[in-house]
């Protein structure tokens, strides 16, 4: 018998398996192969103007382009660091331009849009290309199709192209300053705290500030210590002041800000041994340790082959105050004076502290606000006794009497250096 029976049943299960494995296989095959560099041109000049704005939108209006860089810890690609349509951007290919036989490459990319999208229809994005296997291009493009003319696409530097040693130990990320920006007073002690504990560079992506700011900004440019990544986001998108969707037509969150960490932990990963990711209200305070050196050193050696250390965020309202450090010459300066908060808001029931991080950026693939999404090697909360976050803001507990607050004047014992740091910079900037 041919049909009907328990033996016929049985070869039509095993002959529609085996069918639908020889067409996975050979669809995976064709995917493999259709992300490999294809040359379509050869002997052409590579051109060498570039792209020189931090965001560059592309033609189909539903990609923007920050920056690629050089990838080689799993394979040999091009990451290109973007802001894609989760749904709308389906494929983009990457065309590389190889001297000196000026072949032109295309190859497809995987788009990997990060998970901790918060609802928005815009995410970041990571558009992976594989490089050609003999060549090392030094400049991208990056387009919807895999035909056209290179020359009429815009063209990008791959950056961390070359290895480097670790120049500096410690750069702090500020993802994103917006809002025309005054905290003038708090901005310059924070930045003077970074510095005691061991900064040597504060990355900053600026939206918009005020022109007292602007003063300070490039004080610190000037002394080496800030460099400002221009970060005109809302020309492109519709942007969100909250971190997750509200279904009010908004198209990505809080400036775009989880985009900038990226881009800064990418910028940093062969210059600096150490990125901080945090704001610029935010001061991880070592408890047991003078500086950020000698914790980080010690946090290696008890957590070895950690790259993700985890600090636990703390509220110092700004609302309650104390008369000690009231310097009367700060007072004429907009801003918080962070000295004179030294109570924090005690832990709450039911409710998590979010963290901040320090990472080794050679060990992180892509991150997210309060924890990464991707890394080699695992994450590590540090006790609050090791050290926490000083976060000087609005109250989140604003009902609660100040004498059930926490007095805590962790931050008092570097007020003599803080004190005549900050003196010097006002003094050659606002006063
Ligand atoms: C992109 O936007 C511009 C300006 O709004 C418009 O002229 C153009 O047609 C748009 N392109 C696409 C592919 O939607
Ligand atoms: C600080 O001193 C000024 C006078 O110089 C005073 O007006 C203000 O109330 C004081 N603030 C605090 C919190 O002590
Ligand atoms: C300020 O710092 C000095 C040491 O630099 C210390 O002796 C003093 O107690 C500190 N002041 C306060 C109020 O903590």
């Amino acid at each position: 018998k041919l049909c009907g029976g328990k033996k016929s049943y049985f070869a039509a299960v095993v002959c529609i398996i085996t069918l639908a494995s020889v067409v996975t296989i050979s669809y995976l095959k064709s995917q493999r192969l259709s992300v490999l560099p294809k040359i379509i041109q050869e002997g052409r000049k590579c051109r060498r103007e570039i792209a020189n704005n931090i965001i560059t939108p592309l033609k189909d209006n539903k990609t923007l382009i920050i920056a690629p860089y050089f990838d080689s810890r799993e394979s040999k690609v091009t990451r290109v660091i973007g802001i894609v349509h989760h749904e709308d951007v389906k494929e983009l290919y990457c065309w590389f331009c190889c001297q000196p036989h000026g072949k032109v490459y295309v190859s497809k990319s995987k788009i990997d849009v990060h998970s901790d999208r918060f609802g928005f229809p815009y995410g970041t994005a990571d558009i992976v290309c594989l490089e050609p296997p003999d060549c090392d291009p030094t400049h991208v493009s990056i387009h919807w199709s895999p035909h056209g003319n290179i020359d009429q696409l815009p063209r990008f530097e791959i950056k961390n192209r070359k290895a480097e040693t670790s120049s500096v130990d410690f750069t702090v990320c500020i993802s994103a300053m917006f809002g025309n920006y005054n905290n003038v007073l708090q901005f310059i002690q924070s930045m003077e705290m970074y510095k005691i504990l061991g900064v040597q560079k504060v990355v900053i992506y600026k939206n918009s500030c005020s022109q007292l700011m602007e003063k300070v900004l490039k004080f610190y440019i000037e002394e080496g210590t800030v460099e400002i990544i221009p970060w005109p986001i809302n020309s492109h998108l519709k942007v969100s002041t909250k971190w997750h969707f509200m279904q009010d037509g908004t198209h990505i969150g809080y400036y775009g800000q989880i985009t900038a960490l990226n881009d800064c932990v990418y910028r940093n990963m062969l210059r600096s041994k150490f990125v901080i990711l945090n704001d610029a209200d935010e001061i991880i305070l070592p408890l047991k340790h003078p500086d950020w050196k000698t914790m980080m050193q010690s946090l290696q050696e008890q957590n070895p082959g950690t790259g993700v250390f985890l600090f636990e965020n703390h509220i110092f309202p700004e609302t309650i105050s104390t008369h000690t450090f009231n310097i009367s010459s700060w007072n004429t300066v907009p801003g918080v004076n962070i000295l004179q908060h030294v109570h924090r808001e005690p832990d709450r029931k039911d409710v998590i502290n979010p963290k901040k991080m320090i990472i080794d950026p050679r060990k992180v693939v892509q991150t997210s606000v309060h924890s990464v999404l991707r890394a080699y090697g695992n994450s590590v909360s540090v006790p609050v006794d090791v050290a926490l976050i000083y976060h000087c803001r609005v109250p989140l507990q604003g009902n609660l009497p100040r004498e059930s607050l926490i007095r805590d004047t962790t931050l008092w014992r570097y007020n003599s250096s803080l004190i005549m740091n900050v003196n010097k910079v006002l003094y050659q900037t606002v006063l």
